[in-house]
């Protein structure tokens, strides 16, 4: 039975907060896999879904892991850490079948194959694979964060890390970027103490961009 928080996701959202260290305490699997459920159900272009997760929690994966980043403490001490990655290879065709296999994607079969090869030709809105897969990438995480908060799980975000290490540490191909590290579980209090955000006058402007930089530059 997985505990559900109370909290409602405006209240989810705000009150969640970035785990400075960890107790030895497990996730129970049916906790994980609901994490990792709802985390798998965010959207992406085309639908094309090129997040990958690794999960990482032998010891021996944990140390490895450790090494490729920076030796931060929380992925020793959390019971398990997600390496969040992106497969660039979603124009095989092999894999297009399998999205179409889905059954759910608004294109047929040839326009899907055209839609993504003119993505990926013309690359309108970025400038390489990596850039792509990343945004890709990060809205699964961003899922992944408060989908753990309203199982009760805390977590951390790390973009510290050697890119190449963690890729032949664990196993990835070249074509697979990593775009985060998230240690999963229980903290040990305090959480890291809020930040403080922008005003929304600060960040969000009306019809085009602050020319004067209100509020930040002179
Ligand atoms: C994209 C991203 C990368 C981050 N990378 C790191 C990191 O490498 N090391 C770290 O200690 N914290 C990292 N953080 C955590 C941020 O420092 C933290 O989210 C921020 O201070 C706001 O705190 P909060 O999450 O408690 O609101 C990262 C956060 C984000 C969103």
């Amino acid at each position: 039975m997985v505990a559900k928080s109370k909290l409602g996701l405006g209240e989810l959202i705000a009150t969640r907060r970035d785990a400075l260290s960890f107790k030895p305490e497990a996730i129970l699997e049916g906790t994980l896999q609901e994490i990792l459920k709802l985390s798998a159900l965010a959207p992406s272009e085309l639908n094309l879904q090129p997040t990958r997760f690794i999960l990482v929690r032998t010891p021996q994966g944990k140390a490895k892991l450790h090494e490729c980043a920076f030796r931060h403490r929380s992925i020793l001490q959390a019971p398990v850490t997600v390496i969040a990655c992106g497969d660039s290879r979603v124009e095989n065709p092999h894999y297009l079948d399998a999205v179409m296999a889905l059954e759910r994607t608004p294109l047929d079969n040839t326009s899907l194959h055209q839609a993504v090869s003119q993505l990926f030709s013309y690359k309108p809105s970025f400038g390489s694979l990596e850039v792509w897969v990343n945004r890709q990438v990060m809205l699964t995480v961003a899922h992944l964060l408060l989908a753990a908060q309203s199982v009760g799980v805390d977590s951390c975000l790390l973009q510290s890390f050697v890119q190449g290490h963690v890729q032949r540490a664990f196993g990835l191909p070249e074509e697979v970027f990593v775009c985060a590290l998230i240690p999963l579980g229980y903290a040990n209090p305090p959480l890291k103490q809020f930040g403080g955000h922008f005003d929304l006058n600060k960040v969000v402007y009306e019809e085009q961009f602050s020319a004067h930089l209100e509020g930040f530059l002179p």
